[in-house]
């Protein structure tokens, strides 16, 4: 049978590790998927570069819409990134009757309802296993192998830059903007970081996994998100003294209300596997009611590792697209028309356990002050800890201020908000109040 051909749109990290590997395991490929896959045409800016690495027996131009409208071409992989051109030449190709497979989780994130809708007008198909945790099958397990469970939690570290980041700080002791610079020197960290450590990338990815986990459409404009920017030093060596490390953690739940779709710092238990992912790597845990956890480790980014995912979906569309449309695995693991509407829950309405830092005026009462604005809260201690005052003020004299921190038991959000208003208030806390979320993983 005649290779299916393959449109490449980009030839940047993605796209070159993805020409390396089919052409390298071309033949295994080929066995697998039941007959060859070939690029034969690359769309980029820069034609000489792509002239370099593909060689001459790949059509090279720099007209990306030639390149999705070219009737000879059955998959368009699209690696360009962003959501502006990009949607526009997925959009197209999926008009044209074209297969898709993206490593783009933002345009799914955003733009998702709007081209799954138009791939299923045209019965044709969109994969995006590299859009989540690179080249984790994170998709595929999701969406086929643990189909038959209510999925009731995903946990995830899917943002390997801030992973490296959390890791150098714990480690190293040193502080964030120090951990961020040798991030960038060792080219973990983008020149513009800010997707990365704001945590928009986590939740672009977070969004998709909650969508084929609970059958709801993608609501990144829901998601709460909050990065690393802001985390100190000092509350990581705390956490570590109480049993804990911080990782940013992509979460989505199935609560009573509705569904928790949040990515924050979190502090989880060290004994947790999920603990001990260091570095740039990642890794999800979930949990399914028949199976109860698994967790998928890996790396998350990095040309083949990527490329890994995406000639996964090549095989994948090349195996199903002769298949009727309508039994083929659905986009989002749920038929299109059984979608849900649970709402995702405003972060107020989250339950979480917390983490707070005090800093107060080391006096008689302070403490019994917070604990009782804390129990008229209905928010029960579940830890705490009181380090020895022994910090100094500018003229070097003994400040007489400590930290105390708490961790209290699983509360919800708007409860520890309001308790908080409180504490600042006391003329005996000195500065605000550091809140950070907790989860136990069990
Ligand atoms: N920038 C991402 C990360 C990889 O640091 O994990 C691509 O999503």
């Amino acid at each position: 049978m005649e290779p299916i051909k393959v449109g490449l749109l980009g030839l940047g990290t993605v796209g070159s590790g993805t020409f390396k590997v089919l052409n390298r395991n071309q033949e295994e490929i080929r066995r697998r998927a039941g007959r060859g896959i070939e690029i034969t045409r690359i769309a980029v800016r820069n034609v000489a570069r792509a002239r370099a690495i593909a060689g001459n027996a790949v059509e090279v131009g720099n007209d990306p819409f030639a390149l999705v409208d070219d009737p000879a071409l059955d998959i368009i992989v699209e690696t360009v990134g962003g959501t502006g051109l990009a949607r526009e030449l997925v959009l197209r190709a999926l008009r044209n009757g074209k297969h898709v497979v993206t490593a783009n989780k933002a345009l799914l994130a955003l733009h998702g309802t709007e081209i799954f809708e138009a791939a299923s007008a045209s019965g044709v198909m969109v994969a995006f296993e590299a859009a989540v945790a690179g080249g984790i099958p994170i998709i595929k397990a999701l969406r086929e192998g643990l189909t038959a469970n209510r999925i009731e939690w995903i946990a995830g570290i899917i943002n390997g830059t801030t992973n490296f980041i959390l890791s150098e700080m714990r480690e190293r002791g040193v502080d964030f903007a120090t951990a961020l610079a040798d991030a960038q020197r060792l080219g973990y960290a983008e020149a513009d970081p800010t997707f990365d450590i704001e945590g928009v990338d986590a939740a672009h990815k977070v969004t998709i996994m909650s969508a084929i986990a609970f059958g709801v459409p993608m609501q990144f404009e829901h998601a709460y998100i909050e990065g690393i920017s802001g985390l100190h030093a000092v509350d990581i060596k705390y956490a570590e003294e109480l049993g804990y490390r911080i990782k940013l953690l992509g979460i989505a739940r199935r609560a009573e209300q509705g569904i928790e779709l949040r990515v924050h710092p979190t502090l989880i238990p060290s004994k947790r596997l999920l603990a001990n992912v260091e570095g740039a790597m990642n890794a999800v845990l979930v949990h399914g009611d028949a199976v109860g956890a698994t967790l998928y480790y890996g790396k998350g980014a990095g040309a083949e590792p990527t490329a890994s995912a995406v000639v996964a979906d090549l095989v994948d569309v090349t195996r199903l697209h002769t298949a009727d449309p309508e039994h083929r695995v659905p986009h989002l693991a749920f038929q299109p028309d059984s979608l849900s509407s649970t709402p995702i829950l405003p972060i107020t309405e989250v339950h979480s356990g917390y983490y707070l830092r005090l800093r107060v005026a080391d006096v008689t009462g302070v403490l019994a002050d917070i604990t009782k604005i804390l129990a008229q809260g209905g928010i029960s201690i579940d830890a705490l800890l009181q380090k020895e005052s022994h910090t100094v003020n500018q003229q070097g004299r003994p400040d007489g201020e400590t930290d105390i921190i708490l961790i209290t038991h699983v509360t919800v959000e708007k409860n520890i908000n309001a308790a908080i208003t409180q504490i600042e208030a006391l003329s005996t806390v000195v500065s605000t109040v550091v809140k950070l979320r907790m989860e136990a993983l069990s």
